[in-house]
């Protein structure tokens, strides 16, 4: 099978952080996945620069991961307790760690970088089989947000700023989307449109389902706020039966 593209190139790398780094619930993700992971071992499906996976072993958590982009592991192996993490290099749809954990955890809506339904369903099923009989498997992603598309409009603006211009472009029959963006930087702009694949809730469950993992929790955010008809994301758990 072969490997994805990959949009993280060094550039993407060298700036992730200071786009993404400042997140106010980071804290409560630790303590979230940490409880999850009973104290124990976990592996980080698309691991990027460490932005969780390194809290997470101040935590006490072990933690491994698996990631496609070498410049990312590059801008983690740079971070304090970068070094110490093993990574393998690969899809995380297919590449393997050779062991099993207490946690397998993919947020930050990365299961839309697969584009395919194939490739989702393969995530599970590689996440299952890096899991202990009983461990976890934590997605944190979007509800898809069809229903504030108006009728005949495919684009939806996410933002609008002085330096910055998104638009998400839907195509709801393959449920692909394009997000495109452009960067104002001084006098210069960057221009960049990266594919993704949105996917429900109830559809994640099937994939839990055809991997052996069934449905044991589904919160709008980490601190466990009930998930309901006006949630806009989730923080999903499934456990490996
Ligand atoms: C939005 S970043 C999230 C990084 C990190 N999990 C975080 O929360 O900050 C998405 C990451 O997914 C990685 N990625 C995308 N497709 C992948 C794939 N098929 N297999 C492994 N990693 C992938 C990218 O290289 C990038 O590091």
């Amino acid at each position: 099978m072969a490997s994805p593209p990959n949009y993280f190139d060094d550039q993407v790398a060298l700036d992730y952080d200071a786009e993404h780094i400042n997140d106010d619930n980071l804290d409560t993700t630790i303590t979230r996945l940490t409880e999850l992971a009973d104290k124990g071992t976990a592996l980080e499906l698309a691991i990027g620069t460490g932005r969780v996976a390194l809290p997470l072993r101040a935590a006490g958590i072990e933690v491994s991961g698996i990631e496609l982009s070498e410049p990312m592991i590059a801008q983690l192996r740079h971070k304090p307790g970068g070094k110490h993490i093993h990574i393998v290099t690969g899809d995380m749809a297919s590449a393997q760690v050779n062991r099993a954990f207490n946690l397998v955890f993919l947020v930050f809506n990365t299961i839309c970088n697969l584009t395919t339904q194939e490739q989702q369903v393969r995530c599970f099923q590689n996440a299952a089989d890096h899991l202990k009989p009983g461990g976890r498997f934590v997605i944190e992603t979007f509800v898809p947000p069809i229903r504030r598309l108006a009728a005949d409009v495919d684009k939806l603006a996410f933002d609008v700023s002085d330096t910055h211009w998104g638009i998400d472009e839907y195509d709801l029959a393959s449920q692909n989307f394009t997000s495109h963006h452009l960067w104002v930087r001084g006098e210069t702009s960057v221009r960049r449109s990266i594919p993704f694949r949105f996917v429900w809730p109830c559809e994640l469950d099937l994939m839990a389902r055809l991997a052996g993992m069934e449905l044991e929790n589904r919160w709008e955010d980490w601190d466990k706020k009930p998930f309901t008809a006006k949630s806009n994301r989730h923080v999903s758990v499934w456990r490996k039966i």
